[in-house]
């Protein structure tokens, strides 16, 4: 199996460090701005996404160490739209988790028939990526409306 280019691997795998922590603070803002009768589920449904992000965070972390690479210490972009619905929310991490689902494709192209553990990573990171993403467009569209949400503006 050939070297995949190592440099851009990292740099790849720190953008995604930063967009996963910025996800764990974005999630955790938002629970705590969200009122009325269902709090309780919505609530818990953001610690659980802030939580799952951190868990992803820490293993993308775990990957550039074990590339021998040093971890950035920054964070993502954190955009506040000041607009607490939870539609508003939700489009947010739509667009947000979008571009994080971009990046594990830029991984899962840089390492593909190289490393299989690598490869094997992106690949699961995608799935989850891609079913969190399903279930927020699920969450998006009106009860009995069976469009998708994201192909209402095709
Ligand atoms: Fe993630």
């Amino acid at each position: 199996m050939s070297q995949f280019d190592k440099t851009q691997v990292v740099d790849v795998l720190n953008h995604l460090l930063e967009a996963e922590l910025a996800g764990v603070v974005r999630y955790t803002h938002y629970s705590f701005l969200v009122f009325g009768f269902s709090r309780i589920p919505i609530v818990s449904w953001l610690r659980d996404q802030a939580n799952e992000s951190l868990l992803h965070a820490q293993q993308v972390g775990e990957w550039i160490t074990t590339l021998g690479a040093y971890p950035s210490l920054g964070i993502g972009a954190l955009l506040d739209s000041h607009k607490h619905d939870m539609s508003a929310i939700l489009q947010e991490s739509l667009a947000t988790e979008g571009k994080a689902l971009d990046l594990y494709r830029d991984l899962l192209r840089l390492v593909e028939g190289h490393s299989v553990a690598l490869e094997e990573f992106a690949r699961q990171m995608i799935q989850a990526e891609e079913l969190h993403a399903a279930d927020v467009d699920k969450m998006l569209r009106k009860p009995g409306e069976v469009r998708a949400f994201a192909a209402r503006n095709d």
